[in-house]
């Protein structure tokens, strides 16, 4: 089976990565972000370093980006033809401006657009992926989009710019990174260099994101956390996900749970399912895992165990409630909406990477775990 790896984004770490932008004179510059990063002087350091050039600000994105906000945020741009534009943000912001880009390139198919990502949390990984993942809030339907033209120029990686990032988004999104790390790792896709990126970033994410719980002001721990979720992302857009995200996405989509926090309860429950059907490669793959975190791992589903423990164990101890019950969410809606989230969680393009497959009885009762 063929399968690929390469890298397209250019990647810049440290607390004066932004400097970088300080390159581009005289451009056209938009920048896509959220109100929050417009009101809290995120914005005006980015714009700080570009002195000569021209800058439009779209800062409607709201989590979630919905299919919307694409052509609202094109039409904001169509007639300044930007030469490049900066997402500016989390994921939502990431996927929101990616969206927007390729829209916009329809619109100006002669104007070449540079596109450099700026998270400033440590979670999506979209600063290097073809992903963007957008909502159709008519339907409830939350979707990857995938495509190299999605893929950024540029990333920048400064971890002085997610220190702000309030404890339980710094919570989930850490969680969301785990989750990359562990699905791409298990992915049928998998390979030797989704793999090598995969277990650094879990290393690192296990051995910091506990650190950040206690004091988000530690920027080394920041920088590590930062630099996982990026390895992460490169590692899942090679390798794939799995059945995690095609489920999060599809009830995401309906009871609008932080997309991270959703993850972080359904990955317990899916490794079980995964390992439940006795698969080597998987159980073997879980054991690595079990192993990178330290876990003093005996062989197969012993170590399996160990493994969903320790998850639900920092689940606990950062304040993830393991069911939906527990979390409050709308359990009418759901029932409600149960045979589309089943049938949109196996149509999700991450599932079809999972390496076990469901059928729509068992997300069903997957459905049912979670619920609590
Ligand atoms: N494209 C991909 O490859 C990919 C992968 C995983 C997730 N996603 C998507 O990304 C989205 C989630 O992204 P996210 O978890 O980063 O959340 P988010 O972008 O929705 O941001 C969460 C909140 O944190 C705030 N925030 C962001 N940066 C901050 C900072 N530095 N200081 C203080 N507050 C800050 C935002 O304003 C927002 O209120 C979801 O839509 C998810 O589906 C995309
Ligand atoms: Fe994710």
């Amino acid at each position: 089976m063929t399968k690929q790896f390469y890298v397209k984004p250019k990647v810049y770490t440290g607390t004066d990565s932004l400097s970088l932008l300080e390159q581009y004179h005289n451009k056209r510059v938009g920048i896509v972000t959220d109100s929050f990063m417009a009101s809290s002087g995120m914005t005006d350091r980015v714009q700080q370093r570009l002195s000569s050039c021209s800058v439009k600000i779209f800062s409607d994105v709201k989590p979630d980006p919905s299919v919307d906000i694409l052509v609202q945020g094109a039409g904001y741009f169509q007639s300044f033809r930007p030469e490049v534009i900066i997402a500016l943000g989390g994921g939502s912001s990431l996927d929101a401006a990616k969206g927007i880009l390729v829209t916009l390139q329809d619109l100006i198919p002669d104007q070449k657009i540079l596109l450099i990502a700026i998270p400033t949390t440590s979670g999506s990984g979209s600063e290097v992926t073809s992903y963007a993942v957008i909502s159709e809030p008519e339907s409830g339907r939350k979707y990857p989009l995938v495509s190299d033209q999605l893929l950024p120029d540029i990333a920048i990686l400064d971890a002085s710019l997610v220190l702000s990032v309030p404890r339980s988004v710094s919570i989930d999104t850490g969680m969301d990174v785990i989750t990359h790390a562990i699905e791409a790792y298990v992915s049928t896709n998998a390979n030797d260099f989704s793999d090598a990126l995969a277990e650094k970033a879990l290393s690192l994410v296990h051995t910091y994101l506990p650190v950040i719980y206690r004091d988000g002001n530690n920027l080394q721990a920041r920088e590590k956390v930062h630099n996982a979720s990026c390895m992460a992302g490169m590692a899942f857009n090679s390798a794939g996900l799995g059945l995690v995200h095609g489920l999060a996405h599809a009830l995401g989509g309906v009871l609008h749970i932080p997309h991270g926090k959703i993850n972080a309860m359904l990955l317990p429950i899916i490794i079980e399912f995964n390992a439940a059907q006795q698969q080597k490669t998987a159980i073997d793959r879980y054991v690595t895992c079990a192993q990178i975190f330290g876990l003093n791992s005996h062989s197969g589903p012993y170590a399996v165990k160990q493994l969903v423990n320790e998850i639900r164990r920092m689940n606990q101890t950062m304040g993830i409630v393991h069911s939906l019950k527990a979390l409050g969410s709308d359990l009418q809606l759901l029932a409600k909406n149960r045979d589309s989230i089943i049938q949109a969680a196996l149509d999700d393009g991450c599932t079809q990477t999972n390496p076990r497959k469901a059928s729509a009885a068992e997300v069903d009762r997957l459905i049912t775990k979670i619920i609590g």
